[in-house]
């Protein structure tokens, strides 16, 4: 590779939620010129193809607690190649500032006097509802959403969780599938228990899994989850709107009937 030691930059971008026709255009474009891509787990190996010849794309991705670098690792890393190479592409799965420690980097970079540039990516918490046909909001059901992280740094579920169950909003669960169990037995203090949600797994691939339950009924569906998939849990009358909810309503009214 031919060493350059002019402007170095690392750009943060998000690479959308898996399809990989959820980058945006700014997006694909920064990675087509790039000379060097840090790229996480959950982004789509195939967006790498379109690198030039000459740039190196390196794996930096982190799945549950298995860390080939650590973060401390990976901000010195991006900054040694802008240094060493010029323009870094730092393609994080969904949006680069959503649960995905993207202003840590940008702090750190910039602290070393390097340039920064930000590229905004479809987050999957908005794209993974919507791609099954769930409305985040609607007129006369639901007024806002959430987006909250299932799991904090030290493994707990959020207090959000709670707080998030007072309110009447849409509940968009990242990170939540290993606290399952805890976090809808919090839901259920707050929400009426035919509360209808959802889990989501691999979300706009074509492996992409829903599951649709009430929160009385949160228990039948733990043996469905597949731990090694990422999955957001969407809670909220919304989840009604889904064909399938509709399907298993019908279903369960027949099933009582006989
Ligand atoms: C570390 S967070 C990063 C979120 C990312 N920055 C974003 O905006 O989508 C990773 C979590 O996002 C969710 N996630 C990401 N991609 C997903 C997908 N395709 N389907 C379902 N959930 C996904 C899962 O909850 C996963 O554990």
């Amino acid at each position: 590779m031919k060493k350059i030691t002019k402007n170095p930059k690392v750009i943060l971008v998000g690479a959308g939620p898996g399809d990989v026709d959820l980058i945006t255009v700014k997006g694909l474009r920064a990675i087509e010129n790039a000379d060097v891509v840090l790229y996480d787990a959950l982004v789509n190996k195939t967006l790498l193809k379109n690198v030039k010849a000459s740039a190196q794309c390196i794996y930096v991705g982190k799945r549950f607690n298995s860390h080939k670098f650590s973060q401390e690792e990976i901000n010195e890393m991006l900054v040694d190649y802008a240094n060493e190479y010029g323009t870094v592409v730092r393609l994080k799965g969904g949006d680069p500032f959503v649960f995905g420690r993207g202003s840590e980097e940008a702090l750190f970079i910039e602290s070393q006097g390097v340039e920064t540039e930000f590229i905004p990516g479809i987050s999957s918490a908005l794209a993974v509802p919507t791609n099954q046909g769930i409305p985040m909001t609607k007129r006369g059901i639901s007024e806002g959403f959430w987006v909250m992280t299932g799991t904090t740094s030290t493994g707990d579920i959020s207090e959000d969780i709670a707080l998030g169950a007072q309110s009447s909003a849409t509940l968009i669960i990242l990170m939540g599938l290993r606290n399952f169990s805890l976090i809808m037995n919090e839901i259920k203090n707050h929400r009426h228990k035919y509360t209808p949600f959802a889990i989501i797994q691999n979300g706009t691939l074509p492996n992409e899994n829903i599951i649709i339950e009430t929160l009385n009924n949160y228990n039948n569906v733990i043996d469905n989850i597949d731990y090694s998939s990422p999955g957001i849990i969407v809670i909220g009358d919304v989840v009604a709107e889904h064909p399938a909810f509709l399907e298993e309503e019908i279903q369960r009214v027949l099933g009582m009937s006989f």
